[in-house]
């Protein structure tokens, strides 16, 4: 995972051909992090090759857990007493650590997580996590770069109103409350689909988890979780990364194992930029023989637009016919890449969280860096649909979301090459 390694992508090459999906990299790390609530050997099928699943199966392997991966496969056998500390050095590479602060607390007691690294996307706060587990009964607080959390006697249901639906902090909040004594109840909780695939997984376990996918998720405690076996759902955000590609390089890819219920939205905004999507018996299909129109967008949590799929939206409309406005309402400092979009020569103006961009009927080749997984996906797009010769500098933030993406690409005819 040296930080050097780089894409090279020569555009102009229409994107044709079938991937197949593999697990969502949002909803296996956190599988991974939860198997911490059940003493014994828990199975997760479905697991993508990326880099974060290696974090995490290090990060469970200094908590005394026997983690063993093949193939598409991770056991992870807990013991009794896991340990309680995840360390720096392992949870600053990875937003996802943090997840095992719930399942320790409930589980152990007690936890000290290192304050989690990832993205360049902007500040992450940690407080509906904190808020959270305090409302179940826990004393936690920040010291040190750590939260530091404690329930020697135990957790307890409560009634949590969270003031935005964050997606870790609802999970946080879920991988808690299984354990704790009487109801839990979580109002205005994520509905992403990667945490329904966590409570399905809990449920699993001997969980007892009501309204998932809802705003209201109510979660009376047990005693004790069994491990399990479980599949991952399919990755929607890499769903609509090929989406994209496709649409954006006037080319027709066939999805396997994709899920369009889980993308209504961004499906809905291809087709009316002119793409003719379409259901296959397992997945979907996404043609376009046309330059783009230009759609506006604004990301919100799921069901609206999800912002990991900003930088692909903004890429296409860099090469859209007319003008689009895209808001992001998420994440303070998504926009960071789009003065990379800018060297390719995208017409974009950032303004707050606002990005007005003026399509062009051809991008430019040249180098640019990677600042976070989807950055770097969105940037490969664009260089996808750039004239002549593009590098795409710290490859290793995509090779954290995207299984052999230079190979899959190749497979659909681009012209890429990993460095
Ligand atoms: N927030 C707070 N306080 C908190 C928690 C969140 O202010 O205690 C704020 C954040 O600063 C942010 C917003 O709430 O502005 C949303 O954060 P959320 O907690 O929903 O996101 P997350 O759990 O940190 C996950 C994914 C992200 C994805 C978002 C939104 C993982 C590991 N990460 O992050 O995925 O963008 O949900 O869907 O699941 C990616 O995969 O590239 C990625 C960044």
């Amino acid at each position: 995972m040296a930080s050097h390694d780089r894409f090279r992508v020569f555009g102009g090459s229409p994107l044709r051909g079938e991937v197949t999906i593999s697990g969502a990299k949002n909803s296996v790390l956190k599988l991974m992090a939860a198997s911490l609530l059940a003493t014994g050997k828990t199975t997760i099928t479905n697991v993508p090759d990326i880099a974060d699943v290696d974090i995490m199966a290090d990060l469970l392997t200094r908590l005394g857990c026997t983690v063993i991966r093949s193939q598409s496969q991770v056991s992870i056998d807990v013991p009794q007493t896991p340990g309680h500390r995840a360390d720096y050095d392992l949870v600053r590479k990875m937003r996802a650590s943090i997840n095992v602060l719930g399942p320790l607390v409930a589980r152990v007691g007690e936890a000290e997580v290192a304050l989690p690294g990832g993205d360049a996307i902007g500040s992450r706060g940690l407080d509906f996590h904190i808020k959270g587990l305090e409302a179940l009964g826990a004393k936690a607080h920040i010291e040190h770069g750590y939260v530091v959390a404690e329930a020697p006697h135990g957790l307890t249901g409560a009634v949590i109103d969270l003031d935005f639906p964050s997606v870790g902090a609802t999970e946080n909040i879920m991988t808690a409350a299984v354990l704790a004594k009487g109801v839990t109840t979580i109002d205005n909780a994520a509905r992403e689909p990667d945490l329904v695939d966590l409570g399905e997984f809990l449920i699993s376990m001997g969980a007892n988890i009501q309204g998932l996918g809802s705003p209201t998720i109510t979660i009376t405690g047990v005693n004790e979780l069994k491990p399990t076996t479980h599949a991952t759902i399919p990755d929607r955000i890499i769903t609509g990364t090929w989406a994209f590609a496709a649409a954006m390089t006037r080319g027709d890819i066939t999805i396997h194992g994709a899920r369009a219920e889980h993308l209504e939205l961004p499906l809905e905004k291809l087709a009316s930029a002119g793409a003719i999507v379409t259901t296959t018996a397992d997945g979907i299909r996404v043609r376009m023989d046309v330059r783009p129109q230009a759609i506006d967008v604004a990301t919100l949590p799921y069901p609206g637009f999800p912002t990991d799929l900003l930088p692909m939206v903004i890429a296409l409309n860099s090469i859209a016919d007319g003008h689009s406005l895209v808001t992001e309402n998420v994440f303070e400092s998504r926009f960071m890449f789009v003065n990379e979009l800018s060297r390719l020569g995208a017409q974009i103006s950032v303004d707050g969280h606002h990005a007005s961009i003026e399509g062009v009927p051809e991008l430019s080749g040249a180098p640019v860096e990677a600042h976070d997984i989807r950055a770097g996906a969105g940037l490969i797009l664009a260089a996808l649909v750039s004239d002549g010769e593009s590098t795409i500098d710290q490859a290793f933030h995509v090779d954290r979301g995207y299984p052999n993406f230079a190979e899959q690409l190749q497979s659909l005819g681009a012209k890429v090459t990993r460095e």
